[in-house]
């Protein structure tokens, strides 16, 4: 098996890995990084991202304003150091995107133009239209393409961490061009392999995104953080799941039931305003997660629209007319056009809540270290804690770019204090042994399970128990399930596909095997955690408990039974756990 040696091996060269490759370049020029990566760069899912990052530079903002947002927004589950760090953090990061060419939108005065979104005080996210991701990846891309010291090996597939004496020494990863496997030997590996909302059915993610990066650490012994915590989208194409931004909102946008009724009203989100005008932190400008739940109880009132594709709302946005449609929204009109046959410049437009994000993730501290000497991750696949139990929306982009940079930092500081290589036999071991066992995938004969088949098993048991709203019984079926299928999926997947060609058989077969390894680590969490917060809603425990739930879930991975479910300490600083008060009531 061929080796290739580098100083930091980055898993993912989505927005997270290209921030950190290019900040471990800058920082020395002699390092090298090899930059490996499922898929080519400019492909990553990062690219999807529509709405805006989110950082403070207006005069009505502040660094205070940003924190007490996310740290409300997140129902006290963040950590508040990392959340004091992000956002002080944040401008820095978006003017240094400007002045690597992002386009930002700019005000008439020409300084940059910000947006509301949702669950904030004040307007703060920077936008490029409603390509923000597309740019925002473009500008990373073409930035890194600077530095002769980053390598890339796209499409290759990560499939194991070699670990040696309690530290990440570097990976094993098949080139998809040639079925070739290699290890990377490196002194640091960040893992910024993105999230895994494909576990479910409906999912504004890119097929790609099935939790490889946090499969990897969680196999080799670090805990995934807080992984009940999965945010619905309240406004996804109903047929594609494709993301409508929340933009839209923040430009205006209203959402009505079946009754042409703003029903947000009668959510605690406050009074209904006259269409146009914006009240932030109200009413449609909510967090994701209260939204998303009204919505569910509006089907549960039958006051949604039946379509093809699911019980939906409407999208109103024909009174933002076509001149700002067409400059602040051209993509929302392209895709509810060409997908749904729907101008939302004429028509209203049927939405649903969609699966969107992960809050949880490979368990790190504010340095994106994680408990494994040697390896950090960072963006959605890792949890610091920023987002807690709810994401605002427009935070993401700015914390791949934030944690990229921190775990590249972080990496060098590790580079310097441990030079060591680890022993060469043992990790030549370890990869030895992961070549074997996709070896034996091959060679195994083909039989009825099929891969497909365990994946929408797989896909029907998160929808159906893990969704918007959950109990203690459907979250016990759902356990016992994913059991089942990780035994048959361990005794049974087999590939039809015995060719090394750009094996996609292959490919769905790993993915598969590091959806179900976060699956159940999601419904183990969310057994374990008998409360209500954020997006991790159920039905038999209405409240949040801070007495006994103020903490972060940690799920141990075992390689033949469900993981073990533990927790750590939420940093609280400055903000005391407080009832989060989207009324636009001030008292
Ligand atoms: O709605 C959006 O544009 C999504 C943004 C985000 O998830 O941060």
């Amino acid at each position: 098996m061929e080796t290739i040696q580098a100083d930091i091996a980055i898993i993912g060269a989505g927005g997270a890995g290209l921030r950190a490759a290019i900040a471990a370049a800058e920082a020395d020029p002699h390092l090298t990084i090899a930059l490996v990566s499922k898929v080519y760069p400019m492909r990553s899912h990062t690219c999807a991202a529509e709405g805006g990052a989110a950082g403070a530079v207006k005069a009505d903002d502040s660094l205070e304003h940003h924190f007490n947002d996310t740290v409300g927004g997140g129902d006290w589950l963040s950590d508040q150091d990392a959340v004091e760090y992000f956002v002080k953090e944040a401008p820095r990061e978006l003017v240094q995107l400007e002045h690597w060419g992002c386009p930002w939108n700019r005000e008439p005065d020409g300084s940059v133009a910000v947006r509301p979104f949702g669950g904030m005080e004040i307007k703060r996210t920077w936008f490029a239209a409603d390509k923000s991701g597309f740019h925002i990846l473009h500008t990373l891309y073409q930035t890194s393409l600077k530095y002769p010291s980053i390598k890339f090996y796209d499409e290759f597939y990560a499939t194991d961490l070699l670990v040696d004496d309690g530290h990440c020494r570097g990976l094993t990863a098949i080139e998809m061009r040639s079925g070739r496997m290699y290890q990377f030997r490196a002194r640091a590996v960040i893992i910024a392999g993105g999230g895994a909302g494909r576990m479910f059915p409906f999912s504004t993610n890119g097929s790609i995104k099935t939790g490889d990066g946090m499969a990897l650490a969680y196999r080799a012994g670090v805990p995934l953080k807080d992984m009940e915590f999965v945010q619905y989208h309240p406004t996804g194409l109903p047929n594609t799941g494709i993301l409508l931004t929340e933009g839209c909102r923040g430009e205006g946008g209203i959402l009505v039931n079946a009754h042409g009724r703003r029903y947000l009203q009668d959510y605690g989100l406050g009074p209904e305003t006259a269409v146009g005008k914006l009240v932030l932190k109200t009413m449609e400008l909510g967090p994701r997660d209260r939204l998303s739940q009204a919505f569910w109880h509006e089907q549960q009132k039958g006051n949604t629209i039946p379509t093809p594709w699911g019980d939906c709302v409407y999208l109103d946005m024909r009174h933002l007319g076509e001149k700002l449609i067409d400059e602040r929204l051209p993509f929302v009109r392209e895709l509810a056009t060409s997908y749904l046959g729907v101008d939302p410049v004429k028509d209203m437009v049927p939405i649903r809540p969609v699966v969107h994000y992960m809050m949880g993730g490979i368990h790190t501290d504010i340095r994106a270290a994680t408990p494994l000497g040697g390896l950090f991750a960072a963006g959605e696949c890792a949890c610091v804690s920023i987002n807690g139990a709810n994401r605002l929306g427009s935070n993401s982009l700015t914390e791949l770019l934030v944690f990229g940079r921190r775990a590249a930092l972080s990496a060098i500081e590790h580079l310097n204090s441990d030079a060591q290589a680890g022993n060469d036999a043992a990790l030549s071991a370890q990869a030895q042994a992961a070549q074997d066992r996709i070896r034996a995938l091959f060679m195994r004969p083909v039989g009825t399970e099929s891969i497909s088949g365990l994946r929408r098993e797989m896909m029907d048991t998160m929808e159906l128990n893990a969704g918007i709203y959950r109990t203690e019984k459907g979250l016990a079926e759902a356990a016992m399930k994913l059991a089942e299928l990780r035994r048959r999926y361990a005794a049974g997947v087999s590939l039809h596909d015995k060719t090394n060609v750009y094996n996609t058989d292959l490919l769905q077969a790993l993915e598969l095997g590091s959806m179900l390894d976060c699956a159940e680590a999601l419904v183990l969490s969310g057994l374990a955690r008998k409360e209500s917060r954020g997006a991790h809603q159920r039905l038999d425990f209405t409240g949040r408990d801070d007495m006994n739930y103020l903490k972060h879930s940690l799920a141990y991975y075992h390689p033949s039974e469900p993981p073990r479910i533990d927790y750590c300490k939420v940093v609280v600083t400055k903000s005391q756990p407080g009832v989060r008060n989207y009324s636009g009531d001030k008292k």
